[in-house]
This record gives structure tokens, C-alpha cells and sequence, in this order.
């Protein structure tokens, strides 16, 4: 055989290896809207048993939030059955799942190509970012804000990529502010989570003046992309495109399958309700708390603000809620009413500019059961407040918003998020001491 047909085949073998990875070619997007508890408790039952049939993207415990599956063509018949089965109605939101993915992943590198982040100036909302270019932003603010802004490497992915943080001050000097602590990009697949976070340093850094209060007595800590491994994954390939985890592989009775949840690996009620202890389980603990480089990453940020730390903010997507803990059980913290009030300050902000609804409440009691969480983990640490924004879904995929999107999003999202900080600065002030 010549070296061209060999190549040929070689190439062939790829773009069948590619499909057989999962395109989502044919996959089918259901919105489910319950109308009784019943209907709901049905579904939570259906979710659990066939996870790795049907592929639940946001699923609350309230009924009257709609959920939305994602079906292969191979499970269809028996989905559609098991809900009139159970007559819960459903609506087909997406005919072919896989076709807008993968129009998406084009739209946003082809406008990646028509302008690439030259390192200088703030990263716009027109697009999503890869983790470099969130990295060699961060570098430029350092450079430009020098006496504002810190940026540090906090340590490396699995696969080696560089973790920084970015610490935001207001540049007067005092050290041991009390601090917010927010990171993105646990879960790979949920872009709009860094794009917001991104959003939310360029706000605090480039547009001071406007938020000038809530650096007063407050330093915010943030850790942009958490899983780089995870994220620069689901940019690579539109079949990738709903990658949750970390990269790491790990080999259980001569099967290897790759990644640990990163927000079950955490060592709080590790390997709890929620998790799963299957290596290719979506929702895997990891061989151990603690495995993923990425998750110790953030366990150090958090030990090192002790004292300090009194808001953690861990943005997702999608549900449109806020979750306080605990997310291990159904208990609630002694200061659950402050951990309410302040996450009603956030929702009702962003209520107020945009009209988008935030469910408020623990995450056991909306979302169920996820033990191992870094929310959990913080709160158990000695933040005062900790929570899980889950931003809303968008687009014809009903999963990421498509770029056009992402401004308006990101914003309304800054609106919940600055509400709330500045909540914390007067209800839990730095001491004056500190500050003098
Ligand atoms: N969607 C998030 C997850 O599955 C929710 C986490 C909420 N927090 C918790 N401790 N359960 O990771
Ligand atoms: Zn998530």
C-alpha cells in the first residue's frame, strides 16, 4: 500500500473515531415542564436510574422548574415511552442537538480567528476565550494596574497547564481585608461560567471608579479557570463539546476512563450522596478526596484565606438558581437565614435589571444530593457565606448561549454578583482596625 492511501486510511480512521466519540449527531433536546409533585418525583427517579441513558442538563427539585434531558436516538423510543408512561408532558426543544453544538464551536472559533486576543485590553464579550487568553489577560491588568492588581500562579492541571488567581484591591496598601473568593470553569462544558467571572474582573479592574465601594474594605480573590484541562477539551472538538470533568485517567479492573468531577473530589463528606465511585461516571469522586491537582489548587486558596474569607462564590451553569449549603444532606446551617438573605440580595438584582428569576435555597433541597462539593467544602472551612450559582441556560441547544448571547448574560449576572458583594461589605465589615 503507498504512503498516501495509508495516510488516507489513517485519516479516515480518525473522522470514524471522531463520530464514534460522540458528535450528538441526531441527539434530541427535551424541555419537561411537571405539573405536580408527583410528576416531578417520577422524573428525580428517572434521572437516577437511567443517568447514562438519558442526559439530565438541569434538572431542580421544585416541579415547577422545567428540566431539559438530552436524548440519543438509540434511548428516544424508550424515553418518549417512560413519559407517557408516566404522562409527564414534554416538548421537543431540538431536532438535531449534535448540528448546533457543532455550529456553534465553528461560530466561535471562526470568530476567534477573525480576531485573536493580542494580550493588551480587556477581553470583550463577543465570543468565548480560551484559557491562554484568559491567562495573558490577567498578565495585561497586572501590567497596567501594578499597583491594584496581584496576579499569582497558584499551581498546575494535571495535564501541566498554568492555575492564576488575580487578587483585586483598591491599591491603598492595607493588607488583611476580608476577602471574596470566586472561581469558574469547574465543570469544562459550562463556558458562560468563566466568560462571567471574566466579565467580573474586568468590571472590578477597568471599571473601578463605578465599583469603587466594593473594594473599599473587601479584596476579591479569583481563580478564573479551575478545570483548564477540562475547558481547553470541550474547545477542541464539537464532539467534546460536553466534557464536565478533569483529564486525568484512571484505571479500575483493566478499564481506563478519564477525569474526576472537580466538584466531587473535595474533602468534605467525600464520596458521599451524589457521587459515584465508577471512574467513567460523570459525576466520579475520584480514587481519593483530593486527587485532582486543580481541586487542591483551590482547598490551598481557601486554607490560605482563613479569617478572611467570607464570601465563596463558585460559578456554573445551567439552573438558574443560587445554592447555599449544605449539599452533602438535607440539614441546614445554624446561619442558613443569612446565607438566604444574602443570596435573595443577588437574585432580587438581577430580577431587578434583567427580569431573569433565580431560585434561592441549599442545594440539597433544589438540586438533591452532591456531597464532596466546593461550596460545602468552604463553608465547612469557616467562610461565613458560600454558594453555587448555577446561570441560566440559552440558545437553540438550550445549554450554553450562543456568543450573541453572552453580553447580556454576563451582565445580568455582574448585576447579582456586585449586589451581593456589596451586601457583604456592611454585613460583615472588615474590622477597623484593619483598615486604619
Ligand atoms: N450542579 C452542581 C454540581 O453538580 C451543583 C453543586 C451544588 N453544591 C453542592 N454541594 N451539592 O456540582
Ligand atoms: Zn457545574
Amino acid at each position: 500500500m503507498s504512503v498516501k492511501v495509508l495516510r488516507l486510511l489513517a485519516l479516515l480512521w480518525g473522522t470514524f473515531q471522531f463520530a464514534a466519540a460522540g458528535s450528538y449527531e441526531g441527539y434530541k433536546l427535551y424541555e419537561i415542564a411537571t405539573e405536580t409533585i408527583a410528576q416531578r418525583n417520577a422524573l428525580n427517579a428517572l434521572a437516577q436510574e437511567d443517568a447514562d441513558k438519558y442526559n439530565f442538563l438541569s434538572l431542580s427539585r421544585l416541579h415547577t422548574q422545567n428540566a431539559r434531558v438530552l436524548v440519543a436516538p438509540a434511548h428516544d423510543e424508550s424515553f418518549q415511552a417512560e413519559l407517557r408512561n408516566q404522562e409527564i408532558p414534554f416538548e421537543l426543544k431540538n431536532t438535531n442537538f449534535g448540528r448546533t453544538i457543532q455550529t456553534e464551536v465553528l461560530q466561535n472559533r471562526m470568530l476567534r480567528q477573525a480576531k485573536p486576543y493580542n494580550g493588551t485590553g480587556r477581553l470583550g464579550t463577543e465570543r468565548y476565550y480560551s484559557h491562554d487568553e484568559i491567562n495573558a489577560y490577567l498578565d495585561d491588568l497586572a501590567t497596567r494596574y501594578p499597583t491594584r492588581v496581584f496576579v499569582r500562579i497558584v499551581g498546575k492541571t494535571y495535564e501541566g497547564r498554568i492555575l492564576k488567581t488575580i487578587t483585586i484591591t483598591n491599591g491603598d496598601g492595607v493588607t488583611g481585608k476580608n476577602v471574596v473568593f470566586m472561581d469558574g470553569a469547574f465543570h469544562a462544558c459550562e463556558w458562560i461560567s468563566p466568560a462571567t467571572v471574566v466579565y467580573a474582573i474586568g468590571e472590578l479592574v477597568e471599571n473601578f471608579e463605578a465599583h469603587a465601594e466594593l473594594l473599599q474594605a473587601y479584596d476579591w480573590v479569583i481563580l478564573p479557570v479551575m478545570n483548564a484541562d477540562g475547558y481547553e477539551y470541550t474547545q477542541s472538538a464539537s464532539a467534546f463539546r460536553l466534557w464536565r470533568k478533569t483529564r486525568q485517567p484512571l484505571t479500575l479492573n483493566g478499564v481506563t476512563c478519564y477525569g474526576t468531577d472537580p466538584n466531587r473530589n473535595f474533602d468534605f463528606h467525600w464520596m458521599g450522596k451524589g457521587a459515584s465511585s465508577n471512574p467513567c461516571s460523570d459525576i466520579y469522586a475520584g480514587p481519593s478526596a483530593f486527587s485532582e491537582p486543580e481541586a487542591v489548587v483551590v482547598r490551598d486558596i481557601m486554607h490560605s484565606l482563613r479569617d478572611r474569607g467570607i464570601l465563596y462564590l463558585t460559578v456554573h451553569s445551567y439552573g438558574s438558581a443560587l445554592f447555599y449549603p449544605w449539599g452533602w444532606g438535607p440539614e441546614l446551617p445554624d446561619t442558613w437565614e443569612d446565607l438566604h438573605e444574602v443570596a435573595m440580595v443577588g437574585a432580587d438584582a438581577i430580577r431587578d435589571y434583567s427580569g431573569s428569576e433565580y431560585e434561592v435555597g441549599s442545594s440539597t433541597a433544589l438540586y438533591g444530593e452532591a456531597a464532596g462539593a466546593s461550596d460545602d467544602y468552604a463553608f465547612s472551612e469557616g467562610f461565613t457565606l458560600s454558594y453555587t450559582m448555577e446561570l441560566p441556560h440559552g440558545g437553540d441547544s438550550g445549554f450554553d448561549p450562543p456568543p450573541s448571547d453572552i453580553d447580556r448574560l454576563v451582565k445580568e449576572t455582574w448585576a447579582g454578583i456586585r449586589a451581593m458583594g456589596k451586601k457583604v461589605t456592611t454585613k460583615y465589615p472588615t474590622p477597623k482596625q484593619t483598615l486604619s
